[in-house]
């Protein structure tokens, strides 16, 4: 699909389908429509007045044919609350209609940017929502696919004046390079375990344009002492490894500044819980256990195209956690890469002993920021629902960029607390930590767990569990992997 900025008016526009934003005010107010209204001769008013067309989010209206404009279609998007009218949900108005124009077979949509966002910005999400609502997740059917004829999607902005084409053409751009970013980090989630082993996973990773990337092999991690990652993929007859990536080719012209960031992500391509083994229900759901790890893959991908100012790398740990006759049994003590000793209680609380390890590693390779992503806690889905991430930390500043953030990603966060009394859970009797703590206030506690391994480097850990998969399809998306994660971390860099 290719996308374009096109400055104009929406009467003269020639396409398969133009979508017009409406906000909910305007079923009652219905001045800022009287242009749109006057063109299709009263057929906007019909449409609301006779309540056929409510302007909620996301609900939709095909006028159809229409005279007075150029589109051969003209599909009312229900656009919420004008006050509430934030980037993140421009992005999913722009998403809804491109779903409509592919459901109907059109090849060409045009979309009116409504609001008052700066141009860039309205343009950067439209481009990112149009991508990612023209994903699909079924590439294992043979037969009856979805149809995929979208062609072109046009962005209008009503509001910019000329000289914001620029900016607008920047802002697709952009949108392109982390809207491609989100729906790589889906096919990677989407992925069955039995195709995405660890080691296609550092396949994949290597495959990614403009990174330099090295994987650790399970001798190489003996060596080092990474035994809390490596007591995870015991069980599993997949060799473990952990994927680094930069960013090479630094211009002396334009130096990158500041301190070393490193993104670290969960890369659990199978999740059976080991010898402390899961439920058979839903439990197919965690060949997306490495979703962390997709996120970081994927705005790896995208920062490598972007050229951050800042240094970056990105670790994913990625093992398999399956139970067999070499697997770590419950009540089994390893030694971290660190150094510090795990009591191992629960076989199914594995990721957070493969970040352990891979968070200490990144702190030798001189990273002085850190950002974890993770499918961590069930627990986190039962205190934050499907809505929110779980946001903790010790770095205040970021934690609190990455919330301002949100309603630009549409990435929800909520930071849960961290007090030093949530500690006391992990305490072991033989050994400097164990890997799980009571029933009560699991999300913190496993944080509690990678703070340890954090030492004094200002860190944030974001737990995705939930937020990873779409279950029900939205309008603006099908169900499957979500790539939640790649505009937070994306969005944090820039
Ligand atoms: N990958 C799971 C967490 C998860 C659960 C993610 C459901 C997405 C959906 C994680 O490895 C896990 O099993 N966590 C355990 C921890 C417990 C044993 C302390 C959990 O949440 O039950
Ligand atoms: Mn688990
Ligand atoms: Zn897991």
């Amino acid at each position: 699909m290719e996308i374009e900025y096109r400055p104009g008016t929406f009467s003269d526009i020639a396409c398969d389908l133009l979508a017009y934003p409406v906000f909910e005010e305007e079923a009652e107010d219905f001045a800022p429509l009287e242009p749109l209204d006057r063109r299709v001769r009263g057929a906007v008013r019909g449409a609301l007045e006779s309540g056929e067309f409510k302007p909620e989010l996301h609900r939709t209206c095909t006028l159809f044919p229409v005279a007075g404009v150029r589109a051969r279609r003209l599909l009312l998007v229900g656009a919420g609350k004008k006050g509430r009218f934030d980037p993140a949900v421009l992005r999913d108005v722009a998403g809804t209609a491109v779903r409509a124009a592919r459901a109907a077979a059109c090849r060409t949509t045009a979309l009116l940017g409504r609001g008052d966002h700066p141009a860039g910005l309205a343009a950067r999400v439209a481009a990112e929502g149009a991508l990612y609502a023209d994903y699909e997740a079924d590439i294992y059917k043979t037969r009856g696919r979805e149809r995929r004829e979208l062609e072109r999607f046009y962005i209008l902005l009503p509001g910019a004046p000329a000289r914001a084409a620029g900016e607008a053409a920047e802002g697709i751009r952009r949108g392109v390079i982390t809207g491609e970013a989100t729906n790589f980090a889906r096919t990677l989630a989407n992925e069955p375990a039995n195709i995405l082993t660890p080691a296609r996973l550092a396949e994949r990773a290597r495959e990614i344009p403009g990174l330099a990337v090295r994987t650790l092999d399970r001798e190489e991690m003996e060596r080092m002492g990474m035994h809390a990652l490596l007591a995870v993929s015991r069980g599993s007859a997949e060799p473990p490894g952990l994927i680094v990536l930069e960013i090479p080719g630094e211009k002396p012209k334009r130096p990158r500044r500041g301190p070393l960031h490193a993104l670290v992500g969960k890369g659990v391509t199978f999740d059976s819980g080991g010898i402390s083994l899961k439920p058979a229900d839903k439990m197919e759901e965690m060949k997306g256990d490495m979703a962390g790890g997709a996120a970081v893959l994927g705005a790896m991908a995208a920062l490598a195209r972007l050229k951050p100012r800042v240094p970056v790398i990105g670790l994913v740990p990625a093992v398999e956690n399956l139970p067999g006759g070499r697997a770590t049994r419950p009540g089994d003590v390893v030694t971290s890469y660190l150094g510090k000793t795990v009591e191992i209680i629960n076989t199914d609380a594995e990721g957070r002993l493969i970040l352990a390890d891979a968070l200490a590693y990144a702190r030798t390779l001189g990273a002085a920021r850190l950002l974890d992503v993770a499918t961590l806690t069930g627990a986190c889905m039962v205190a934050l629902g499907r809505v929110n991430a779980g946001m903790m930390g010790t770095d205040q500043k970021t934690m609190d960029l990455l919330r301002r953030n949100c309603r630009v990603t549409g990435e929800g966060l909520w930071q849960l607390p961290m007090d030093d009394a949530y500690r006391k859970a992990i305490r072991s009797e033989i050994a400097d930590v164990k890997n799980i703590g009571d029933r009560w206030g699991g999300a913190i506690t496993a944080a509690k767990f990678l703070e340890e391994f954090t030492e004094d480097t200002p860190w944030v850990h974001l737990d995705i569990a939930g937020m990873d998969l779409e279950t029900d399809g939205r309008p603006f998306a099908c169900k499957g992997a979500t790539g939640f994660g790649v505009r937070t971390l994306v969005g944090w860099l820039e």
